[in-house]
């Protein structure tokens, strides 16, 4: 008899709590509206007016008509975009709780869904901590002079004068540059076999998801498994060798929770594949960015040159490496890196999908709609960058506003390879500069999107020595 009393008086309370949440979401409904915006043709939406032209223009056109927030609907799911840097923080910081990240099915599959960017709360937090220590200033001062030995033998295998593609050749880079980061250093046949299966995922990544035989979706499903056997062959040597590694891998392997669990062979797998893939297409149309703006404004090339010439000539014409501390002063080449960020806006926009009805400055933001803060638009918008399109580091003598300069995204999820992406990005420019002249070929101002933009072609280019000027 208590129990069904329970039982009713369970019911009962929360047929209140439907009725007085009810009550207050149409109370919401009334008093804010959606967004000014066009939701487009039904189902398909926006997304070929987005997707047929350059993304960007598609998004400035939209602030244009309708200001900083406005709706659209793509890829079958309706949507708001945030064009300030207020909403941006909003969804990315003070209120990142009511935004969860979110990802198509098909990609997440082929990462492995418990990599960390998937995720929110503790596992979240708790895999954050393990990537953001391995990346961590302390652990980045170990890899420098193992950085700049790939950076210069990547540099070497271009010279001759023979056309590259710049970013292809850059994403070799990145990928070494990844290993070292998570492996240390790993033996050959195991790079080599990541290696080829990784090519074959990162194909798949953006294919149509089709699991028929054949397709590239498949081939790059097919890559993954193996990719996971490789990483168990890798997991379990580390294990028996009992070796106490700083690299990801090792604060992956050594990392126990509160109750003493260790992570599983699987978590760590996605976790690595999804660092792996979060650093190399990023890093690597950076990179090849900075080639460009630097081919591009001579007058600059020059004074990155002084800087870099100056080092080079410490370091006895190449004869010592490059160190930790000369790298943290390189303060003009590190503003065209930050320019270089800005400019480019590689990460134009990121996804996050609202889990409950939220309201934002007046508007309603329904709950399950896809929330987009479009960096691009912050970094272009004249009121925080004079002369947005102009390519002019020394914008950076004086730090940008607050929030308005967000290359790496901000809050949780916020980007835990930012200062190695820019330790890359300036070990890099110290060799080309010093050492390398190029010289771009054929159209240098159309830009394509995998879904990065990158210049059209990968930014075909010749190199020499310097000195066979
Ligand atoms: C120039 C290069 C890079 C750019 C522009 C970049 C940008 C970003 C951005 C904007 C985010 C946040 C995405 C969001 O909030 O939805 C992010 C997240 C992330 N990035 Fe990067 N990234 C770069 C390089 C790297 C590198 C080199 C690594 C690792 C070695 C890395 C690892 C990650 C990871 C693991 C996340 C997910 C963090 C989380 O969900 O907590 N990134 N990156």
């Amino acid at each position: 008899m208590v129990g069904i009393l329970v039982y009713v008086l369970i019911f009962v309370l929360s047929l209140l709590l439907f009725i007085t949440k009810r009550k207050g979401m149409k109370e919401l409904y009334k008093r804010v509206e959606l967004p000014p915006g066009s939701m487009g043709w039904p189902y398909i939406g926006e997304t070929l007016q987005l997707y047929s032209r350059d993304p960007n223009v598609f998004f400035a056109d939209k602030q244009k008509r309708y200001g900083e927030i406005f709706k659209s609907h793509i890829l079958g799911c309706p949507c708001v975009m945030l064009a300030s840097p207020e909403a941006a923080r909003f969804v990315l910081v003070t209120q990142a709780q009511l935004f969860k990240p979110t990802y198509p099915k098909s990609k997440e599959h082929l990462i492995g869904p418990s990599a960390l960017f998937f995720h929110q709360g503790d596992y979240h937090m708790r895999l954050r901590k393990l990537v953001q220590g391995s990346l961590s200033l302390d652990a980045l001062r170990n890899l420098v002079v193992d950085i700049s030995a790939l950076a210069a033998s990547a540099l070497d295998s271009w010279i001759g004068g023979h056309v590259i593609n710049t970013f292809q050749e850059l994403k070799k880079f990145s990928f070494e540059v990844g290993i070292l980061a998570i492996f240390g250093h790993l033996e050959i046949h195991y790079k080599e076999e990541l290696k080829k299966n990784y090519r074959i995922v990162d194909k798949g990544y953006n294919s149509f998801p089709t699991s028929l035989p054949g397709t590239t979706y498949r081939k790059a499903q097919t890559a993954r498994e193996r990719l996971s056997k490789i990483l168990s062959d890798i997991i379990s040597e580390r294990k028996e060798k009992r070796l106490l590694e700083k690299d990801l891998l090792g604060c992956l392997l050594n990392s126990k929770d509160e109750k003493g669990q260790v992570l599983t062979d699987d978590q760590i797998a996605d976790n690595i594949i999804g660092v792996l893939f979060a650093a190399q297409d990023t890093t690597a149309s950076s990179l090849t960015w900075i080639v460009k703006y630097l081919h591009d404004n001579p007058k600059l090339l020059e004074a990155v040159k002084a800087e870099q010439k100056e080092i080079y000539k410490m370091n006895g014409e190449g004869s010592q490496p490059l160190s930790w501390n000369q790298t943290r002063n390189m303060p003009f080449t590190s503003k065209i890196v930050l320019e270089s960020l800005r400019m480019a806006s590689i990460i134009s926009f990121t996804f996050r999908e609202a889990v409950a009805d939220v309201e934002y400055n007046g508007y309603l933001i329904p709950k399950g709609w896809k929330v987009m803060p479009l960096f691009r638009n912050i970094h272009h918008n004249p009121e925080y960058f004079s002369d947005p399109h102009n390519f002019d580091p020394s914008r950076f003598e004086v730090a940008p506003k607050p929030n308005t300069f967000v290359p790496f995204g901000s809050g949780v999820h916020v980007c835990p390879g930012n200062e190695f992406a820019k330790l890359e990005m300036l070990i890099i420019t110290h060799h080309l500069t010093t050492k390398f002249r190029w010289e771009v070929v054929g159209s240098q101002n159309e830009i394509q999107y995998g879904p990065f933009p990158v210049p059209l072609n990968g930014l075909p280019a010749r190199f020499w020595k310097a000195q066979d000027n």
